[in-house]
């Protein structure tokens, strides 16, 4: 099957690396205001479980789009005109949370995220005008409002790529449960492990993060949850059952016994394994899984 050309064009849009200052310079601006790791975590989703973005962007979007279908009912201006102010209310929190999110990617996610924020602004711009033409009776208001939405779908088709395409905000271990064999699993000799430091070792393909101490051990996936981190490469926060490790990529912080999210940018837990020692050897299973 032929690829479409928005796509080829948006594969390009990955490549731009001249779009890398802007995103730098943004991305900066991004962390010195979320500095307060709570606040951080509130905009990425921790509480939640999931990014908190798409959850927010319904109502804005949403609401503009019911306004320009309302420009085609007779005796709807009123209705259209309070969609849209509803929907110019409900963009600052959608504007966060993405702001927030985006400032914790990739490369290529941050050259579509800022076209992606970019579509909206003028979207949004749009829709603002719609607004004020319609409060004024210049007439303009259903153009603005049409070229709103020609604006919004665009930054929308960019927020689909970077969800699906570049897995932004998608959980990078999702898999974990599907690739480890049931029941327990060897491991390795718990003598080999040492104490104190992050152990990295593999069961099969699937990387694991191992925190031995004393005669049991901790284990968790390898790979960070929100962009695939080595998990093995971070530092300790912590100690005993408080004890975490952070990522080296972008600060999320896992428990080390329950693989639970302590700080975003990611969103689901490290997948935390059952462990025994049985004959010396370290086994692990996961949880409910025989
Ligand atoms: S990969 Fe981003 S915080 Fe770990």
């Amino acid at each position: 099957m032929k690829i479409l050309k928005p796509l080829k064009a948006v594969d390009r849009l990955e490549r731009l690396e001249s779009l890398d200052p802007a995103t730098g310079v943004l991305q900066r601006a991004v962390h010195r205001v979320l500095a307060a790791r709570g606040a951080a975590d509130v905009l990425h989703g921790v509480p939640l479980g999931h990014p908190a973005h798409p959850f927010l962007v319904q109502l804005p979007t949403g609401a503009f789009a019911a306004a320009v279908l309302l420009d085609a009912v007779p005796g709807a201006e009123r209705a259209a005109k309070t969609l849209l102010a509803a929907g110019l209310v409900a963009v600052p929190p959608a504007v966060a949370t993405g702001l927030a999110d985006w400032s914790a990617g990739h490369p290529q996610q941050l050259r579509v995220g800022l076209i992606h924020a970019g579509g909206n602004t003028l979207a949004t711009s749009c829709f603002a005008l719609s607004l004020a033409a319609r409060i004024r009776n210049t007439g303009t208001g259903r153009a603005w409002a049409l070229a709103g939405l020609a604006f919004m779908g665009a930054a929308g088709f960019l927020g689909g790529h970077l969800s699906f395409r570049l897995a932004s905000g998608a959980n990078h271990v999702e898999a974990l449960p599907h690739l480890v064999p049931a029941g327990w699993n060897h491991l390795a000799l718990l003598e080999q492990i040492p104490e104190g430091r992050l152990e990295g070792r593999m069961l099969g393909r699937v990387p694991l993060l191992v925190w031995r101490q004393g005669q049991g051990a901790s284990v968790i996936s390898g790979e960070c949850p929100h962009l695939s981190g080595p998990l093995q490469e971070g530092t300790v926060h912590g100690r005993g059952a408080e004890a975490c490790v952070r990522c080296p990529w972008h600060g999320s912080e896992f428990s080390l016994s329950t693989g639970a999210v302590v700080h975003g940018p990611a969103t689901a837990p490290a997948a935390a394994f059952e462990t025994r020692v049985a004959d010396g050897m370290l086994q692990v299973r996961l949880p409910g899984a025989g």
